[in-house]
């Protein structure tokens, strides 16, 4: 270990993203869209890359475009959100950190419910903040007794919900939204509404309307525009300007800027293909669930959550994990990728195709 560095970091892993994949792998481990950005739409981004993007000189540091049509967006969902309530990042992934970096460093802990989206708990490991994480109960709600309890007995300065839950896609339930908006006003509730446009359900109203809640979204997923890296927080000003400070001061090259002004002007086509995911989500749960070693979970986003059932551990005659490694690194071979994580298998929907041969392919292991 070298000598001037924290010694904590030698507990740290670096984020592990998925080795090159060789063509013609079924990428269905990231929950991004299966589907690129239209020919015409990337054509009109080259295009504007070519004629308003100077190159040479900094990206727009203040987002001014950008915040005004995002707010546009959100206000489809709950109105009244302005440039002042949108605060833009490097994918949401950079606003966890800098909400992390202006709420919690010498400052308190973060409250998780594992299993959940794991950067939550990365980066605030690598900020140095305790990270309390209360768990799920068997069908993935929270255990509210003992959330309460870690808040009354930690200074938690942080709640992390992800809504619907990544890995496994159950939304939050009347009862938790109900305690998140009991929490006293000096602990932050973070919405990530990273799957929000295939659950429809939002949650940015209260972040509009209290001072201690902030939703987070992202271009990764529904709007195709993972390689692009854009994310934003929805909040009351006090907090966003919070949030400028701490980030960096030109975070957000300018061709990502275009790219995600491009898709807010074409989302109703953008946005159309969600009926297809919403379609082939019914046609994957109900065949999984027709599997008998197989229990998947309901979904309201592009992904669906499953392990194994006992019949499942006594047919494969392995323990659950060890079963559910075998599906994984079996579907590998065959050439789809799928998520192992939280102990169960996270299955992002594909195309109809990929999604058949998903199945083609799950039949050998546990058909
Ligand atoms: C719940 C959740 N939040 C945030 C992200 C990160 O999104 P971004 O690509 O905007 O950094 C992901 C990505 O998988 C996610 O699942």
């Amino acid at each position: 270990m070298l000598p001037f560095l924290r010694p904590d970091l030698a507990n740290l892993k670096a984020y592990q993203p998925h080795p090159p994949i060789p063509e013609p792998y079924d990428q269905l481990d990231t929950n991004e869209s299966p589907i690129d950005l239209p020919a015409d739409v990337k054509a009109s981004l080259a295009n504007h890359y070519q004629q308003s993007i100077a190159a040479n000189r900094y990206p727009d540091g203040g987002h001014g475009a950008l915040k005004q049509a995002i707010a546009g967006y959100v206000s489809e969902s709950a109105g009244g959100a302005t440039a002042a309530n949108i605060s833009v990042g490097n994918g949401s992934d950079e606003l966890i950190r800098s909400l992390l970096i202006a709420t919690a460093i010498n400052n308190g802990a973060i409250l998780v419910a594992s299993p959940t989206f794991s950067m939550y708990g990365i980066l605030a490991q690598t900020l140095g903040v305790q990270v309390i994480d209360v768990g799920r109960t068997d069908d993935f709600c929270i255990n509210l007794d003992i959330a309460q309890t870690a808040i009354e007995n930690n200074s938690v300065r942080v709640v992390f919900m992800v809504h619907p839950n990544s890995p496994t896609a159950n939304g939050l339930n009347m009862g938790e939204i109900e305690w998140l908006r009991q929490l006293p006003n000096d602990v932050l509730v973070v919405i990530d509404e990273a799957y929000f446009e295939f659950s429809q359900h939002t949650l940015v109203a209260d972040s509009l309307s209290r001072s201690n809640w902030v939703v987070l979204r992202t271009f990764s997923k529904a709007f195709r525009l993972a390689a692009h890296r854009v994310g934003y927080a929805v909040a009351q000003p006090d907090l966003i300007e919070a949030l400028e400070k701490v980030r960096l001061p030109y975070n957000l090259p300018s061709f990502s800027q275009a790219a995600a002004l491009t898709a807010l002007a074409h989302r109703t086509s953008l946005l159309a293909t969600l009926e297809t995911t919403v379609k082939e989500r019914q046609q994957m749960a109900t065949w999984l669930s027709e599997q008998p070693a197989i229990t998947p979970w309901p979904s309201a986003a592009n992904f669906i959550y499953c392990r194994l059932s006992n019949k499942g551990i006594a047919q494969l005659g392995m323990e659950q994990a060890e079963g559910l490694h075998h599906i994984f690194s079996t579907l590998r071979q065959q050439g789809t990728l799928i998520r192992y994580t939280g102990g169960g298998l996270r299955i992002s929907l594909g195309t109809p195709e990929e999604n058949d041969r998903t199945r083609a392919n799950l039949q050998t292991v546990i058909g």
